[in-house]
């Protein structure tokens, strides 16, 4: 939700936050706009739409600018206009401001301002900040100050920075459930909303605190609490690989990410297991805190809520523990029955989505035990949880998840076979399913080998009118997975269910020009899907399964089929097929001509309820 830069040195600072705005446009596509000195004032310049319309006019922006902030719109609070892109100023030009997130209250302190004469000129909420700032400026300095009263009256969530006309070379920012990260440089420092866009320029980063304000300038940066206390700051080194962040000769982000799955599969696991082949879960609970757990509760939104089905299926089956599974947004206003042994798991690649936070802090006041599987370093979830295990997976640029998807479900993998090694559960073949994870990478790179066949079948059905996802047990978790790419890339309407579930009324769509995407890997079901695609099929509908190499009955029923190798774990054949799925929807949105690494109306961290 919005993407936010900001740089102070000795550098062309309007090149350098343009350049960080690039790695971060998938935070935000509908407008762009970039805030710097310039004649004893500031310089605005900004444009609805992607980059490229801001980028045609930055050859008016000053080369020797050495200081300047810029942002990267997902509208929330009116259409994404040239008016309504950041920065806005306040009512007399004294300070420009960018802004993540949500200002609740704006329209009473709009309502108040415009009493006191003040004209606006967009329906933002970010320009009554602005506003605010400025009549508190007015008052007095320094900057930092006047933005640490305006804070006070604000209601919501927000990452903001300022910049003042009359205090050049100061860049002042507070955040307040919104992510902001500082760079730290040598003459130089920085910040943004993430951090793959400081990585060219710096590998020390701060992650701010909530409620914190920082001040930058090209050689200090101060970080005070809201009453203006400094606080003290443990900056990180992020050993990153550039490469990662970048997208290393692939046609798109969302490809080069679907590709890496096999190293992020063993990335996941490293460091994961003692010589004796058992599971080491560094920094999570001790053992008496695992035989005590009765129940779990995993919370997530979207693809990361999918992988919770997934670890919802294992949880159940190998460790018999009773899980449920809950999207944040209905958990936190729920008012859900937790028991005081439970524990709950925030699942989220970006460890800043709103609803998992807000559902995390209700979890911590009814002092339920809480644990994040988490992407990003230092996101507020993985500090926030009691205990974080990090995916491992590296930066997810794509606003699609995909290796986040898989690097969760081993996650969760590692932390059942975690649970049952302590539980001694018997009947479960701890070695067995050693051997299975150790085996996936490789066989996720046999997946990977099925690309020029899904090629193939997308050129035959990108047309599809609607397409159905389809599978039993774990294939029906994997099924709204596959659906929600399609859906969120290829602009597919999808419909997704259980494959027995069809019948009770989806099967009422079922006509020529749909297309119905079987997950197949249970060979104990084969035959009830087939039963299914013959159910499709004689309506009309054309049939793709995804399957295993070794399945014999589902390919002689499907018009196309897409085989993943089987692996010595069914649930990881089926954790397989995620691969092809990913790459059907990759295929069709491409063939269809949509913008894959950024779809419309979406970003890729959702800060905002
Ligand atoms: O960062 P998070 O994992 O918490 O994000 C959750 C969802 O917003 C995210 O998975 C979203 O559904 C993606 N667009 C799916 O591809």
């Amino acid at each position: 939700m919005c993407g936010i830069a900001g740089y102070v040195g000795k550098k062309n600072a309007v090149e350098v936050v343009f350049d960080q705005l690039k790695r971060l446009e998938y935070r935000g596509y509908d407008s762009a706009g970039i805030a710097f000195p310039q004649n004893g004032g500031i310089g605005v310049l900004k444009r609805a739409g992607k980059l490229v319309n801001l980028e045609s006019v930055l050859g008016q922006a000053p080369s020797d600018a050495r200081y300047a902030i810029a942002h990267s719109r997902w509208a929330t609070h009116g259409a994404p206009t040239d008016e309504n892109a950041h920065p806005h100023f306040d009512e007399h030009e004294d300070v420009a401001v960018i802004h993540n997130g949500i200002i609740e209250n704006y329209l009473e302190l709009k309502e108040d301002l415009e009493k006191r004469g003040h004209v606006f000129r967009s329906q933002t909420d970010t320009e009554v900040a602005a506003h605010v700032i400025g009549h508190e400026y007015a008052d007095g300095g320094p900057l930092e100050e006047a933005v640490r009263r305006a804070v006070k009256q604000f209601r919501g969530a927000y990452a903001l920075v300022v910049i003042s006309r009359r205090e050049p070379g100061k860049i002042v920012a507070v955040r307040n459930a919104s992510p902001l990260v500082i760079g730290l440089g040598k003459g130089e420092n920085m910040l943004a909303s993430d951090i793959p866009a400081l990585l060219p320029y710096t590998r020390e980063v701060l992650v701010m605190e909530e409620n914190s304000i920082a001040t930058l300038t090209d050689d200090t940066v101060a970080v005070t609490d809201g009453d203006g206390r400094e606080l003290p700051f443990h900056p990180q080194h992020i050993d990153w690989d550039l490469a990662s962040a970048e997208r290393g000769g692939y046609e798109h982000f969302l490809l080069k990410e679907i590709h890496e799955q096999p190293h992020v599969i063993r990335q996941c696991q490293a460091g994961r297991f003692n010589e004796d082949g058992s599971v080491h879960l560094e920094g999570v609970f001790s053992e008496h805190v695992w035989m005590e757990i009765d129940r779990v509760n995993i919370i997530a939104c979207g693809t990361a809520f999918h992988a919770g089905l997934m670890g919802k299926t294992l949880f159940e089956q190998m460790l018999r523990l009773p899980t449920d599974v809950y999207y944040s947004s209905e958990f936190r206003y729920g008012d859900p029955v937790l028991s005081p042994k439970s524990l709950a798991i925030f699942i989220s690649q970006s460890g800043e989505t709103a609803d998992t936070l807000a559902a995390l802090r209700l979890c911590k006041s009814k002092r339920i035990r809480t644990l994040g599987i988490v992407n990003v370093l230092g996101s507020s979830i993985a500090r926030e949880c009691d205990r974080t295990l990090y995916t491992q997976a590296g930066p997810e640029i794509s606003v699609a998840s995909t290796k986040a998807y898989t690097a969760q479900v081993i996650v969760l993998t590692l932390l059942a076979m975690y649970i049952a090694q302590i539980q001694e559960m018997p009947g479960v073949r701890l070695q067995d399913w050693a051997k299975a994870l150790s085996n996936l990478s490789g066989l996720a790179d046999e997946a990977l080998k099925t690309e020029c066949e899904v090629l193939e079948i997308a050129e035959k059905v990108q047309d599809m009118k609607l397409a159905f996802f389809l599978g039993r047990g774990a294939d029906a978790n994997l099924a709204l997975e596959g659906a929600l790419k399609l859906k969120e890339i290829a602009y597919v309407p999808t419909q997704e269910s259980p494959a027995g579930e069809m019948k009770h009324g989806p099967l009422a769509l079922v006509e020529p020009g749909v297309v119905a995407f079987f997950g197949a890997t249970d060979p104990s079901v084969s035959d009830k899907i087939v039963s299914n695609i013959r159910e499709v099929q004689a309506r009309g509908g054309t049939v793709v399964a995804f399957t295993t190499e070794d399945e014999t009955i589902v390919p002689r029923a499907s018009d196309y089929v897409l085989r993943v190798p089987t692996s010595g774990e069914e649930f990881l054949s089926s954790l397989l097929t995620i691969i092809p799925m990913q790459l059907m929807a990759y295929h069709v949105a491409r063939l269809r001509g949509c913008e894959i690494d950024q779809p419309r109306n979406l970003a890729k961290s959702v800060t905002v309820e």
